[in-house]
């Protein structure tokens, strides 16, 4: 597995020592992940080492001896089940620490803090300025469900009985929020039913909606589903460039300096040209290509 995600076009890269390695593979799991980082061939790809939660012995042994073995070929610590600013605060310190004793850039190893329970989503706003060392926010929906007593056994799907809305809504916004107000990213969790593609496009298309950056897969095959969900449709990204070449046009004094107008059948202004920023955007980083461009009208 670490070798066969070398040539898988995903952004990022998390390599587990929490709960999909059992208790006494831990030590092996340290050693295996510093070998493969320190071998390299994740180019283009966040390299990323989830260690176990604060609540576990293993937490600081797996930060030294992850960080201090491949501390330069690493680019951030995932820390699961965070709960408060505290638990942020502990591994930043120990980075630091780390970063000093090695000789390596203070700073420069991120963290992404994964929301699991009760008690971190009520405090994800302190999660997220905890440190500037916090990149992203990751709803952990399996140990979530667990821990809020959901009746359901099947990871991001409706729990039976809940015939009304999305059971999930809440969980995501507030995590939504939490990144965009101190502008960090956030990340939709797992599906477990890795061989049902479309029912992992289905749950991914609901945070994908909400503005969530993307989402985890645990398979080869989840891959592909999850660049298209999370990247514009090509339609939606023309119409956004179109949108940004026209107010920019029009705003100029060439244009008229104006500041609303019709594209179309569509008035335009500026919170138009904001919204078609953020889906331009997300399509210039998905590397699409626009297929259409913008005329001024004749004079
Ligand atoms: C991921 O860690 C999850 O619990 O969903
Ligand atoms: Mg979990």
């Amino acid at each position: 597995m670490l070798d066969k995600a070398r040539g898988l076009p995903a952004d990022q890269i998390f390599m587990d020592i929490e709960d999909a390695v059992a208790p006494i593979a831990k030590p092996d799991a340290r050693k295996n992940i510093v070998a493969a980082l320190n071998e390299g061939g994740y180019d283009g790809k966040v390299r990323v080492v989830r260690v176990n939660d604060l609540t576990t012995h293993w937490t600081y042994r797996d930060v030294i001896e992850v960080v201090e073995g491949a501390g330069a070929n690493l680019d951030a610590i995932m820390l699961p089940k965070v709960q408060t600013a505290e638990q942020i605060h502990w591994l930043d310190t120990l980075l630091t620490q780390i970063e000093k004793t090695m000789g390596y850039e203070v700073g420069r190893i991120g963290i992404e803090a994964q929301i699991e329970n009760a008690m971190g989503l009520i405090n994800v706003d302190a999660i997220a300025a905890a440190s500037p060392r916090v990149e992203t926010i990751i709803f952990g929906p399996a140990d979530f469900m667990a821990s809020i007593n959901m009746k359901s056994l099947v990871v991001g799907e409706q729990p039976p009985g809940y015939t009304e809305g999305d059971a999930y809504h809440y969980i995501l916004m507030r995590i939504l929020m939490a990144a965009r107000a101190y502008d960090k990213q956030a990340i939709d969790g797992p599906f477990l039913q890795i061989r049902d593609v479309d029912a992992y496009r289905r749950v991914a298309e609901r945070s994908a909606a909400l503005g969530f950056d993307g989402k985890w897969v645990l398979h080869p095959g989840q891959v592909d589903a999850a660049n298209e969900v999370y990247s514009p449709r090509q339609e939606d990204y023309d119409h956004a460039e179109l949108i940004l070449d026209a107010y920019d046009y029009y705003t100029s004094a060439e244009g008229g300096a104006l500041g609303a107008v019709m594209l179309g059948d569509e008035m335009i202004d500026e919170a138009s040209r904001k919204m078609a920023l953020v889906i331009a955007a997300k399509g210039r980083a998905a590397g699409m290509a626009r297929t259409k461009t913008f005329t001024p009208p004749e004079s």
